[in-house]
Formats: structure tokens, C-alpha cells, sequence
């Protein structure tokens, strides 16, 4: 072997052996153990088949307030939103122009709802509605979007029985290829 090739090759063997080494360091050093309770806040996944949701529930009318308080600096005071992603209310799937796609004219479960203002909302304070604050303000969003009553309970069991207007709107393709 050459001078050259021979010390390539111990550079070579030397630079695989660092990254190994600090490979094999890093993965000892990674994370730390979480226990159940840690893990509560990041198993939030409900479903449209009606599994996941937590207990609790509430009215538009008590959802009302927390909309005021937590939601209309993005959303509008009456869900109109600041920009085209932020509203809430309204809109137009069937419209000539480019449709109109909130809540209320696209999204075709109000499961969806629960489950994305659980995880996401508010953008400046995720997860820190409780489970009845989730509900509640929910309640006042399909409330606006004339989906349902401001009185009806929403809970897990009311939650499956709410019809979104589009909920026909989508075709499964799942099964096409
Ligand atoms: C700090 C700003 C902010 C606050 C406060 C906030 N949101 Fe949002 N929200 C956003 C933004 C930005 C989006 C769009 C995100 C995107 O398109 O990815 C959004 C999206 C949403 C959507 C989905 C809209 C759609 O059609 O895609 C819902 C529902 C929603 N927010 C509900 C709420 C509720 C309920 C509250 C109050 C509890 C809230 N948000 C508070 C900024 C905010």
C-alpha cells in the first residue's frame, strides 16, 4: 500500500471510528424516560369513530366567553378570521369562484374539530383548554356556523351525532388503488 492510500485509510478508519463513537455516546445520552402522566398530553387523538374523547362537556352559550377571551385576537369577534386561514364562520363550497373552505362549509366531521383545537388551539397556548373548555368552545364555533343549538350539551356521545354540512363532500379513495 502506499504512503498516500495508507494514510487515507486511517483517516478514513479514524472519522468512521469518531462518528461511531459519538453515535454510540449520543444514543446513551438521548431523551429521558417519561412515565404515563407525561405521556397524557400527547395521546390526544380522537377519533371520528367516536374513540379518544375525554369527559366533560358544555354549551356554545359557556363557550361563548372563552371564545371571547382566548380565540377572537386571531378569529374575529365573530369567527371571520384575520386572514383567509383564520376564519372560522361561513364560506362557500358550491361558489363559482375559488370555494370558500371553513369549518362550517368544508370539514366534513366535527370530530375534526374537537381533535385540532385539543392538539393546536389556541396557536398562542396549545393544550391548555381543559377538556370541557374544548368542548364548550367547539359548541360556540358549530354555534356560529348555524350547525347547532346554543343550549345542546356537547360531549363525547352529542359530538358523534353532529351533521356537518359537507360531510358528503368527500369521496373515499381509499379503496381505488
Ligand atoms: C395566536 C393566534 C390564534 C389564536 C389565539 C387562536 N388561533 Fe385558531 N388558528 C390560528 C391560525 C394561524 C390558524 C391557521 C393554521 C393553519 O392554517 O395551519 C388557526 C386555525 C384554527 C382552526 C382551523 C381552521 C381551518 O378551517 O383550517 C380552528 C378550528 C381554530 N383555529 C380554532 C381556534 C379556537 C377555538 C381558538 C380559541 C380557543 C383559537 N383557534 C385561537 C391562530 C390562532
Amino acid at each position: 500500500m502506499s504512503t498516500l492510500k495508507k494514510l487515507v485509510t486511517t483517516a478514513a478508519v479514524s472519522i468512521s471510528l469518531v462518528i461511531g463513537i459519538s453515535a454510540a455516546v449520543q444514543a446513551q445520552s438521548l431523551g429521558t424516560p417519561v412515565d404515563e402522566s407525561q405521556l397524557k398530553n400527547f395521546d390526544l387523538i380522537a377519533q371520528a369513530d367516536g374513540s379518544g374523547y375525554p369527559d366533560g362537556g358544555g354549551t356554545a352559550i359557556q363557550g361563548k366567553a372563552i371564545f371571547e377571551r382566548r380565540c377572537v385576537a386571531c378569529h374575529g369577534m365573530n369567527g371571520e378570521g384575520t386572514s383567509a386561514n383564520t376564519r372560522l364562520v361561513g364560506g362557500d363550497m358550491q361558489s363559482e369562484e375559488r370555494p370558500i373552505r371553513t369549518v362550517g362549509s368544508y370539514w366534513p366531521h366535527a370530530s375534526t374539530l374537537f381533535d385540532y383545537v385539543q392538539r393546536a388551539m389556541p396557536a398562542d397556548a396549545p393544550k391548555s383548554l381543559s377538556s370541557s373548555e374544548v368542548y364548550q368552545v367547539i359548541a360556540y364555533v358549530l354555534n356560529m356556523n348555524g350547525i347547532i343549538e346554543d343550549s345542546l350539551l356537547l360531549n363525547k356521545e352529542s359530538l358523534m351525532q353532529v351533521e356537518m354540512p359537507n360531510k358528503d363532500g368527500f369521496i373515499d379513495s381509499s379503496q381505488a388503488l
